[in-house]
């Protein structure tokens, strides 16, 4: 039987490349998003082993209701992908609580609502993976992303402390740290940022979704059954 696997922000971008990578690997999939046409456009392209489920993983009452429906469509859930993420840049002095607390909200504390909702079951049979999203901004800084940085800075913490805590009962958490990825959530940016940081790789080049997913799969996968809380950065050398 086939495993399945829970991701966040599947409906397009990273999340997207991450439901197909898993399916054709043989993984179910539950795709979660805000994007209701987005995702079932998805569900429509993929067929019945991904099942689309419109979540805003901020909700704490809606996350526990949507997991219990879940584990009734899926039955055991294997694997969780924290990947649903928002930006709202801004300097420091400019910053409005409310774009702190949304940006917080979403990144981090979705994948807090989303860890505990799916680790019970995986606790229980004393299996399972988790792979939360972060971001090269937590390894290196970035000016106007104080919001973001800091909940995907916040997201290698959650990795490392679960990664100890569910480590003797056999489920591991890692997180990747993906680079510039031509998504919708870098496609608005200014033509001289993207300048900027394509100059910067030194593989010279913008990542694609894929290349996060692969590595996202790779980490759900036995492959790396002996491997829990690592930040394993997909950026063609830009951390490094
Ligand atoms: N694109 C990059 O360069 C890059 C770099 C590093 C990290 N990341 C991270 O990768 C992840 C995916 O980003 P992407 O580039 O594919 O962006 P994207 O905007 O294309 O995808 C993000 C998805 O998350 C969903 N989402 C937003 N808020 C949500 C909520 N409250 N509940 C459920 N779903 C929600 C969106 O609807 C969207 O489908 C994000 O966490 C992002 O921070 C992206």
């Amino acid at each position: 039987m086939s495993r399945t696997a829970v991701v966040t922000g599947a409906a397009r971008g990273i999340g997207l490349a991450v439901a197909r990578a898993l399916l054709e690997s043989g993984w179910e999939v539950a795709g979660c998003d805000v994007l209701e046409a987005d995702l079932e456009k998805a569900a429509a392209d993929f067929g019945g082993k991904f099942t689309p489920w419109v979540l805003d993983v901020t909700r704490e009452e809606d996350v526990n209701k949507t997991a219990e429906s879940i584990l009734e469509r899926h039955g055991e859930i294997f694997g969780l992908v924290n990947n649903a993420g928002i930006t709202r840049d801004g300097l420091l002095m400019r910053m409005s609580l409310d774009d702190w607390n949304r940006v917080i909200s979403v990144n981090l504390t979705g994948a807090f609502l989303m860890c505990r909702a799916f680790s019970r079951g995986m606790l229980r049979r004393r299996e399972g993976s988790i792979v939360n999203v972060s971001s090269v901004v937590a390894l290196l800084g970035a000016a106007g992303q104080a919001n973001y940085v800091s909940s995907k800075a916040g997201l290698i913490g959650l990795t490392r402390a679960l990664a100890r805590e569910f480590a003797g009962r056999n489920i591991r958490v890692n997180s990747v740290a993906p680079g510039f990825i031509e998504t919708d959530m870098t496609k608005d940016l200014p033509d001289n940022v993207k300048e900027d940081y394509a100059v910067r790789v030194p593989m010279n080049r913008m990542g694609r979704p894929e290349d996060v997913a692969d590595a996202v799969r790779f980490l759900l996968e036995d492959e790396s059954s002996y491997i829990t809380g690592v930040v394993l950065s997909v950026d063609g050398g830009l951390a490094t």
